[in-house]
This record gives C-alpha cells, structure tokens and sequence, in this order.
C-alpha cells in the first residue's frame, strides 16, 4: 500500500537510538511517521538527502538573547535566526535580560514575544533570586518553562544567589531542573583588584582563575548531595571541577561549551583580545584537554553554546569594562561536526550531547530522536561539506563570532522544525512558526 506523506526526506544517512544507516524519514503533521526503507511512499514534498546525515535536531540548553531590555545587542528574531542558521532546531534561552526573568510574568512576556517570531522552538529558564524562592514551584510548572537558573557569581546583569541559605531553599524549592552557573562570588570580589587599572585580558583568566569554578562547583555538588537533589553544572571549564563531577555523577549533570573545547589562553586572548572574553573563561591548554577527557569518558552530558552577543563597541571598551561572552549558537553545529571529522568524538556522541542529552537531562516530551511519533526536529548536516566560518554569514544583530575565517569540515544543510523546512543551503524559508517546548509534567 503506497502512503500519502506531508514531506519525505529520502536516502539520508540517518542516527537514530538504533544505529546509523541510510534510510527514508517520512513526516506527517509535524511528527515523524515512519523512518526506514519507505520506496512505496509518496509526499507532498519529497527531498533527495542523498550524500548527507539526517540528524536529530539539535537543542541549544545555554543561549541568551537579550529580549526583552537589551535588543540592540539581540532579539528573539535574530537569535533564533541565527539559531536555524547554524542547525538547531530548539534552544533554551537565560534570564539575565531587562527585566530579568525571575516572575512568571516575565515568563508569559517572553513567550508572547517568540510567537510569530522565533525560527525555532524555545524555551524559557526562570531565574533564581533571594526574592522569588516562594514562587519558584509553582512559576517553573509554566509551559515553556525549562527550569530554573543560578547564577553563583556575578556576570552579565544582576542575577545572583551566592549565600549557602538561599542556595539551600532554592534548591528545596524547585522540583524542575536546575542550571547553574559556578564562580564563587566571594572569591571573584577579593581578586578584582588583579584586573583593575589597565591590565591586558589576558589576565581574566588570572582574576577569575580555576580555583574561583573549583570552590563554586564543590560547594554546589556538597549542598545538592545534602539535599539529595540533582542539578545541572553549567559550562565546566576546569579539570578540578570534572575530577569532582566524576565522583559525583549521582547528582549533577555537565555542560561544556564548544568555545571551552576549541579555544585556549593564552592564544586566543592574543588574538581575539576581549573577543575571547567570557564567564567562566577560556583556559589554558592543561584544562581544555581535560575537557576532552570528560567528553571521552561520560563525565560531559550535554553541548552548550552559551551566545552571549555583545556588539562590537562594548567590546572594544577598555578591559575589564568590556563585557564577557561570545556568540555561538550558529557555530556550534560546524565547529563540533569539525571535531567529529578530525575523530575527537563520534557522530554518535555528538547526537547524545546535543539531542538525547538535552531531552534527558530537562525532561523534554517529544524530541532528542528520530523515532515515530516524535516532532519532526531533524538538523540535516554534509560531514564533508568544506567551509569558512565568516562574520557575514553571521544572523545574530552583534555581527560577529570567535571563529570568523576558521575553516571546518561538516555544515548543517537543512534545518527542520516539527517538520517546516526553515533553513535549507544557508538561507532562512517560509515564515518564522517556532512554538514552546514541551517538558514532562514534574508530578
Ligand atoms: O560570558 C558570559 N556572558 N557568561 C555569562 O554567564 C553571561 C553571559 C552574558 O549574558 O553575557
């Protein structure tokens, strides 16, 4: 019997739980229909993957794109943009926007600003502060909500729980996931004076040394274990904090951005100059293989980017006055698929980091594989597709990126969203129709 399909994606390389093959993905209603030898079958639209690797969409869990407060920087439009652009097919977004996204208010806000404008599916985290711990159970249940965000020293605006009490009651307070970042804010104070007067950036690492991640990490994984609640430790930079996380594997998950894993100080701060700046920072050679070893073993469970677009004027400020992070989320895709091709880690892993990690660890319903019945998030990439990364090709508003004229081996090609085509040869199409992720009930 022949079957009537909305679209068909033919003779892809496509990674699914099963394994790796070439096979057919139909897509009906914006979920996946079937998947297999499908020669029968017939569509609305049929496109020839020969050649390329039908992917599960990937998530992007760390952007921040800067709406509402800080559009000149980013917007949802932009950043989602820029997002399908690079194969990604969702991202979660960070709450240190004006206002910061610490009410369910400015939850709602942010998801009527997405509708009819975001590319891409999206969720929302909600951040922690010392005033808002008695709603966080009920505001993190929010559809579009992807949990909750800690922020243990300060950074980009004015978010921050650094004190073990209210460390303590917001991590008995939420029954979702809880993200953090890790610099212990006490630390990062008394080392201040290292940075202040002139000094080169090359010496952010210096203030906001290994030791400064370390002692967040460790008080963080002591409290979560004290309370027996599990949390999700945000971009790891050090390999102190993954000797700890090694151990401790029963109650935190692991980030690693591709930036941490591709760039090193001081090289980079020498060439890139506060364009390499970001929280926690770039490190040395000793710590980024340390990464590696991580991702090698299991220790790492998912890839972030962590876009944090600054515009190229508050980045040339005198340093420390320029502000820390760098764009991401379209790079992440190429700069990692180049990591596969040079055999650091397989396609395999790279699709449990970006896709079935992600729906592990924030309990996302319907995505992170292609299998019936799942949305139609597929991120179609050629492995041995040849390109620069250049700052035109760029979507995000700041214009630029880290690897500007870094040349890399795989690219993503097609980039679906519950099964509309939004990018396909690097260009956007159709009419942006990103919706909310859903998440399993926390019951
Ligand atoms: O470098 C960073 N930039 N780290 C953060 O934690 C925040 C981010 C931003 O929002 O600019």
């Amino acid at each position: 019997m022949t079957q009537a399909f909305d679209t068909l994606l033919r003779k892809g390389t496509v990674v699914t739980p099963a394994g790796i093959g070439i096979a057919d993905v139909a897509i009906r209603d914006g979920r996946i229909a079937a998947n297999g030898e499908l020669a029968a079958a017939t569509a609305a639209e049929i496109v020839d993957c020969s050649g390329l690797h039908i992917l599960p969409g990937v998530v992007d869990t760390q952007v921040h794109f800067r709406e509402p407060g800080l559009e000149h920087k980013e917007d949802l439009s932009t950043g989602t943009a820029s997002a399908a652009l690079g194969g990604v097919t969702a991202i979660f977004e960070m709450p240190n926007t004006h206002p910061s996204t610490t009410t369910a208010d400015a939850i709602a806000d942010k998801l009527h600003r997405a509708r009819g404008r975001a590319w891409v599916d999206h969720a929302f985290f909600l951040g922690a502060s010392r005033d808002n711990v008695e709603h966080l159970a009920e505001w993190e249940r929010m559809p579009g909500c992807a949990g909750v965000k800690i922020f243990m020293g300060s950074s980009t605006g004015d978010l921050l729980v650094d004190d073990d009490a209210s460390l303590r009651r917001v991590l008995q307070a939420s029954h979702r996931r809880i993200a953090v970042h890790c610099e212990d804010e006490t630390r990062l104070k008394e080392r201040r004076h290292l940075v202040e007067g002139g000094a080169p950036v090359v010496l952010h690492p210096e203030w906001r040394d290994a030791e400064t991640a370390r002692l967040a990490t460790e008080r963080m994984l002591r409290l979560a274990e004290a309370i027996r609640r599990r949390v999700h430790i945000l971009h790891v930079t050090t390999a102190e904090e993954m000797e700890l996380l090694r151990r401790h594997r029963a109650v935190a998950t692991v980030e690693v951005t591709p930036q941490h894993l591709s760039l090193a100080a001081p090289e980079c701060y020498e060439r890139l100059g506060s364009f390499a700046q970001m929280n926690p920072p770039i490190r040395d050679e000793r710590h980024r293989l340390a990464l590696w070893e991580a991702l090698a073993d299991g220790t790492v469970d998912v890839i972030g980017s962590d876009h944090a677009p600054h515009t190229r004027d508050e980045k040339a400020k005198p340093y420390p006055q320029s502000p820390s992070g760098m764009t991401g989320v379209q790079t992440l895709v190429p700069i990692m698929l180049d990591h596969v091709n040079a055999g650091r880690l397989s396609l395999l892993r790279f699709v449990d980091l970006t896709s079935a990690g992600p729906a592990r660890i924030y309990g996302i319903a319907g995505k992170g594989r292609i299998a019936v019945g799942f949305d139609a998030d597929l991120t179609v990439v050629d492995l041995k597709a040849e390109r620069k990364i250049t700052n035109l090709w760029i979507a995000s508003r700041c214009g630029w990126s880290p690897f500007d004229g870094t040349k890399v081996t795989g690219w993503p090609i097609m980039t679906v969203v519950r099964g509309q085509m939004v990018m396909r040869e690097d260009t956007l199409l159709g009419e942006p129709a990103g919706a909310p992720v859903r998440f399993w009930e926390s019951l």
